[in-house]
C-alpha cells in the first residue's frame, strides 16, 4: 500500500517536472517569435536608412489613455542615429473597433509625418472589417506621408464623414475607429516629442 503511494507520488512529481519544463522551453520559444514578428514590422514602418541603432532594443512605455486608447501601459521603439532620436514607433489602441480593441503600431518621424502603419491585432470580422490587415488590402499605406497640427482636423477622417480616407464597402466602423486611433497617437506624439525622442530605454508593458 505504502509502497504503491509512494510510487503514485513520484509519478505525479515527474509528470508535473516535465509540464514545467515544456512550459518553459514554449515560452521562450513564443517569445522569440514575437520578437522576431516586431522586429520585422518595425522595419516595415521605419525606414533603415534613417536609424542605426536595433529598433527593439531602445523600448520606452507610455501610458496615455486620453490618446492611446487604453489605460494600460504601451511600448513604444525609438529610433535613433548618431546617439540622437530621429522616428519613434508607437503602439496604441483603437478601442472602438466593431469587435473590440484594435492594436496598431504608427512609425513617425521627426517632423511627426506617419512613416507606416501596421494592425498588430484586431478581431475585425472577416471580409468586412479586416482591410486593415495589409495582407488582405493595402488600405493602412494611405496614412503614409501624412501629419496632423490638430484634433479637429478636417481630413483624418473616413470620406463618409468628410475626411481623405476610405472607408470600405458596408464597414464604416473599423476603418472610423482605426483613423481616430492614428490621429490622437500622432498627436500625442507630436505634443511629447522632445522627451519622447530623448527619453532612455526602459520597457515593461503588460504583453496581453
Ligand atoms: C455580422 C456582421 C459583422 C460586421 N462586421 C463589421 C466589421 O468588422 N467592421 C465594420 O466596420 N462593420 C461591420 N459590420 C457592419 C456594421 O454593422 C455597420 O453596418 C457598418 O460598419 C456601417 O458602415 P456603413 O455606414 O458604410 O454601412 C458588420 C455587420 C454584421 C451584420
Amino acid at each position: 500500500m505504502l509502497k504503491n503511494g509512494l510510487l503514485l507520488g513520484l509519478f505525479a512529481l515527474l509528470c508535473t517536472g516535465l509540464v514545467a519544463v515544456v512550459n518553459q522551453l514554449t515560452f521562450a520559444k513564443i517569445k522569440q517569435q514575437e520578437q522576431i514578428e516586431l522586429s520585422r514590422v518595425l522595419h516595415q514602418i521605419i525606414p533603415d536608412g534613417i536609424h542605426d541603432n536595433e529598433l527593439t532594443e531602445h523600448c520606452i512605455t507610455i501610458q496615455n489613455s486620453d490618446f492611446l486608447g487604453t489605460t494600460k501601459p504601451l511600448p513604444a521603439y525609438i529610433a535613433t542615429r548618431n546617439g540622437d532620436g530621429v522616428a519613434i514607433a508607437i503602439e496604441a489602441v483603437a478601442p472602438d473597433g466593431y469587435n473590440g480593441n484594435i492594436k496598431v503600431i504608427i512609425g513617425l518621424n521627426k517632423a511627426g509625418e506617419v512613416l507606416g502603419v501596421r494592425t498588430l491585432s484586431h478581431q475585425e470580422t472577416p471580409g468586412l472589417g479586416d482591410k486593415i490587415e495589409l495582407r488582405k488590402s493595402d488600405w493602412v499605406t494611405k496614412f503614409n506621408g501624412l501629419s496632423v497640427s490638430s484634433e479637429k482636423e478636417k481630413r483624418w477622417h473616413v470620406k463618409k464623414d468628410g475626411g481623405e480616407i476610405d472607408q470600405f464597402t458596408g464597414a464604416t466602423i473599423t476603418p472610423r475607429a482605426y483613423v481616430k486611433a492614428v490621429k490622437l497617437a500622432t498627436l500625442y506624439f507630436n505634443q511629447h516629442k522632445q522627451e519622447l525622442l530623448s527619453a532612455p530605454a526602459s520597457c515593461e508593458v503588460d504583453d496581453e
